[in-house]
């Protein structure tokens, strides 16, 4: 695994392409990030996410939503949930972002992202000011009470290892732009605050 992002071989240069960023956002009228939702499964990243992906659309916004457990059906479809290969999940979805984000578009992805040095990776890949980490801080106890997909009780009964917050550790962020916390903020509030952060940082007006 080439955890920095460097490639391997030394003889290959970095082409340097004449379309910028800059170029592309101007065509699609508004301007590219990448916002990053952290948090336990079941926190509510996807639903999160996604609702702000329709409020955006509705807006005309170009976006493309990069959600864990569908990237895990191709791009990653031969990870698991080890260290190594949560780390090169997020390598590759990091790495896609950056790409996606280049092109012009507004990048929602929604990963659990346990590890702190994973999501500064990621940072890493995507161009100066354009990563926007927002944590989705619902309580553990209740992403279990939640447990939409029956992953908890499959983890606490030993079905399931390596599952975060449970038997793998979650680090949450110390530098977010925004929390949220779903057991207090309503769905309709959470798309609210995202819109103003984005407003705020002058990405969309
Ligand atoms: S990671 O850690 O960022 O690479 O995880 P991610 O790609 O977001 O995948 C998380 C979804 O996979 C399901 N799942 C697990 N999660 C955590 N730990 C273990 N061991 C595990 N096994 C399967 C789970 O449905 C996660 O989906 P979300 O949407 O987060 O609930």
């Amino acid at each position: 695994i080439n955890a920095e992002n460097k490639p391997v071989n030394k003889d290959i240069k970095w082409q340097q392409l004449d379309v910028t960023t800059v170029q592309r956002e101007v065509l699609l009228g508004h301007k590219s990030a990448v916002l990053w939702f952290t948090g336990l499964s079941g926190s509510g990243k996807s639903t999160i996410a996604n609702a702000l992906e329709q409020a955006l659309a509705a807006q005309g916004k170009h976006t493309y939503l990069l959600d864990g457990d569908n990237v895990r059906h191709g791009l990653c479809a031969d990870l698991g949930f080890s260290p190594a290969d949560r780390s090169e999940n997020l390598r590759r979805v990091g790495a896609v972002a950056g790409l996606m984000a280049d092109a012009g578009l507004l990048v929602l992805s929604a990963f659990i992202s346990p590890y702190r040095q994973q999501r500064e990776l990621v940072k890493s890949f995507i161009a100066d000011g354009k990563f926007i980490e927002i944590h989705i801080a619902t309580p553990l106890a209740v992403c279990e009470q939640r447990d939409v997909k029956g992953l908890y009780k499959k983890a606490r009964a030993g079905e399931i290892s390596q599952f975060t917050g449970i038997s793998d550790p979650y680090e949450a962020p110390t530098t977010a732009d925004l929390v949220i916390d779903t057991s207090i903020t309503s769905l309709q509030d959470s798309v609210k605050q995202l819109l103003q952060l984005l407003t705020l940082k002058e990405i969309i007006n």
